[in-house]
């Protein structure tokens, strides 16, 4: 097993290693290590079906079915299917998801502990992902701000990325925000969190699902969020990942930011994720 450093502070290709061989103990420990110190693990071209991500999955951990079960794969609730592409005059997943930076369900109780997103049908550009360290956007952070976050707590909410349904016709924008709050509501997280693996600080939250910290006033709030978008959408320190067909990516849920960028207007992407406990 060969792992390469795909930037300064996110991110590892890992190279001769099969799903298979990580159905061995000691190889899928292997890869759990350096997943916990990269953050990021890329797996070049993989050509293995949805039933192998999720055994992959299972071997990892707990894969948890995805929480609005329309987008689930018919055969594999445990995979939800991110996708522009109209099937049978249908959608065939759902479209532009996690087009923000963003920690995964951070705006739930219990976020899964990793992710693994699989590319099934890749646009030949556009559609990149973008990563970043939250470890390293805490060390960012001036002396003042992290004397100023210490022992803060935040409230997170979905309402800023409430997907409209189609049931949602007719509603007002405050009809819309109680319906976000009726089936997702706020939680409060710890703004500064320890990486279990690494013993590591690292900042939990950004602008769209960090709704404010408690304790902060407007003004405080307004400077800290946008300080943070800039530390955490700064290329220099993060990563971009260009996918190619198969590509398999698994991610810490808390400590690797995110975000896809725009696909081009008629270019299909499909990809399938699995969120593991
Ligand atoms: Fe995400």
């Amino acid at each position: 097993m060969r792992i390469e450093k795909v930037s300064d502070h996110i991110g590892a290709e890992i190279h001769d290693v099969s799903i298979r061989d990580i159905r061995v103990p000691e190889v899928r420990d292997r890869v759990l290590h350096a997943l916990h110190e990269n953050e990021l693990l890329i797996f070049k071209g993989l050509d293995i079906s949805p039933a192998e991500q999720v055994e992959l999955a299972q071997v990892i951990g707990e894969p948890v079915p995805f929480v609005m079960s329309q987008y689930r794969h018919p055969e594999h609730p445990e995979i939800m299917i991110s996708s522009n592409e109209i099937v049978n005059g249908k959608p065939y997943g759902v479209p532009r998801v996690g087009n923000f930076w963003h920690q995964d369900s951070s705006y739930t109780d219990n976020p899964t502990t990793y992710t693994l997103l699989h590319g099934i049908n890749i646009p030949e550009w556009s559609g990149d992902t973008l990563f970043s360290s939250a470890g390293n956007v805490y060390d960012r952070l001036s002396t003042h701000w992290k004397d100023k976050i210490a022992g803060r707590d935040a409230v997170h909410t979905v309402r800023k990325r409430f997907k409209i349904r189609p049931e949602h016709a007719g509603y007002s924008i405050t009809e819309l925000m109680k319906k976000a709050d009726e089936l997702h509501p706020p939680v409060t997280h710890p703004l500064v969190k320890i990486d279990p693996y690494t013993k590591l600080p690292y900042l939990y939250g950004a602008k769209d699902y960090l709704d404010y910290v408690i304790g902060f006033d407007a003004n405080e709030n307004h400077e800290f969020l946008n300080l943070v978008e800039e530390l955490v959408t700064d290329p220099a320190h993060g990563y971009r990942h260009k996918w190619t067909q198969g590509d398999l990516l698994l991610w810490k849920t808390e400590t690797a930011y995110h975000a896809v960028t725009d696909v081009e207007d008629n270019q299909s992407r499909t990809v399938h994720r699995v969120a593991v406990k």
